[in-house]
């Protein structure tokens, strides 16, 4: 027993989940932190789909949250990227994991924020607030996406600098990845914003569409959303997604779904 966080070292098995391993973790600051598992041989997902993630608890049914996978559908290690919710059911405990602890991984990944649910387009804009970055890690180190779209531009809003999670990485254009670096050194762009603490960016995401801040100097095309070649996916709070959204509609984005794809697609981070 992991006497620190009460996890158990090892679960028992459930047919409906496959039992991983924590390989590492990561504290970013009192309230984020990141942690890989293993891959199971046969667990298979999209970049940017979700997946249920938990712990056992009293009463035999394990407790299950749902989470985004942070890394791209190649890679041989899963990645998440949590918050810690003061007193929150799940988080409480799994913010104590510790490489060799076990968790519970659900089999069905799932989820709107695929490239599938997108009709062709030039630009990919993925607009994120605090934990919703996690499914734009994942798509924006698969080498599909750079074939798909001829730019791939990562904005992430966040309260406090050090919310800015894989900001180096992301910063030096992914430089240290195997697959995608070469890609992402011309199609590649980050765009962070930290609205309560100085930074050079400080604006929400409606205000930085506003005042063209959203789109780097060296994008091509113009310094807007263009219904006609730009797509977006939204990951965050409720309150961006719905404003972001109303914006989009205005401008005559149609959102998409798996089953029809279109223009703009959303998920949110979490459930207020
Ligand atoms: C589709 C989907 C994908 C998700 N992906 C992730 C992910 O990749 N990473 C992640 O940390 N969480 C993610 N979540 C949220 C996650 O499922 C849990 O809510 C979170 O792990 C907290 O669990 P808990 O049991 O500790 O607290 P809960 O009882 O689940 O949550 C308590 C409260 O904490 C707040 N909260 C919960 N999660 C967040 C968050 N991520 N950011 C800000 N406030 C939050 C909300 O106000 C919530 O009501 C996702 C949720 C959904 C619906
Ligand atoms: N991040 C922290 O330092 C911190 C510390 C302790 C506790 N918490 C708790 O953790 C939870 C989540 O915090 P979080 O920082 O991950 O998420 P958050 O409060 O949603 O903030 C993340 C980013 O989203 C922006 N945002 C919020 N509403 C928006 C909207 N309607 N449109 C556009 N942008 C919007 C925020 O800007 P604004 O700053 O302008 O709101 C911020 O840049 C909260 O319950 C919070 O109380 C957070």
């Amino acid at each position: 027993m992991n006497m620190e966080c009460l996890l158990p070292d090892t679960i028992p098995d459930s047919p409906a989940f496959h039992t991983v391993a924590v390989t590492t973790v990561r504290h970013w600051n009192d309230h984020l932190f990141s942690f890989s598992v293993e891959r199971p041989g046969s667990f298979r997902f999209r970049s940017g789909e979700f997946v249920m993630l938990g712990l056992p608890q009293d009463g035999g049914k394990p407790l299950l949250r749902a989470y985004s996978i942070a890394s791209p559908a190649w890679a041989d290690e899963l990645d998440f990227l949590s918050i810690k919710v003061p007193g929150g059911p799940l988080t409480s405990r799994l913010k104590s994991v510790r490489p060799g602890d076990q968790l519970y991984l659900g089999r069905k990944p799932t989820g709107t924020l695929v490239a599938d649910a997108l009709l062709g387009g030039k630009r990919l804009f993925l607009l994120s607030t605090g934990t919703g970055l996690a499914p734009f890690l994942s798509i924006a180190r698969d080498p599909e996406i750079y074939s798909r779209f001829e730019q791939v531009v990562v904005v992430h809003s966040v309260r406090r600098v050090s919310d800015l999670a894989y900001h180096d990485q992301q910063t030096a254009l992914w430089a240290d990845d195997p697959l995608i670096h070469e890609e992402a050194a011309v199609q590649f762009y980050y765009v962070p914003t930290v609205t309560r603490e100085p930074f050079h960016t400080t604006e929400r995401i409606g205000t930085l569409v506003e005042n063209g801040g959203l789109f780097p100097n060296t994008l091509d095309g113009p310094r807007r959303f263009d219904p006609e070649q730009d797509r977006i996916m939204l990951c965050g709070s409720m309150a961006m997604i719905r404003e972001t959204s109303a914006m989009l509609e205005k401008l005559g984005f149609v959102e998409g779904s798996n089953s029809r794809p279109g223009t703009y697609v959303i998920e949110r981070a979490f459930v207020d």
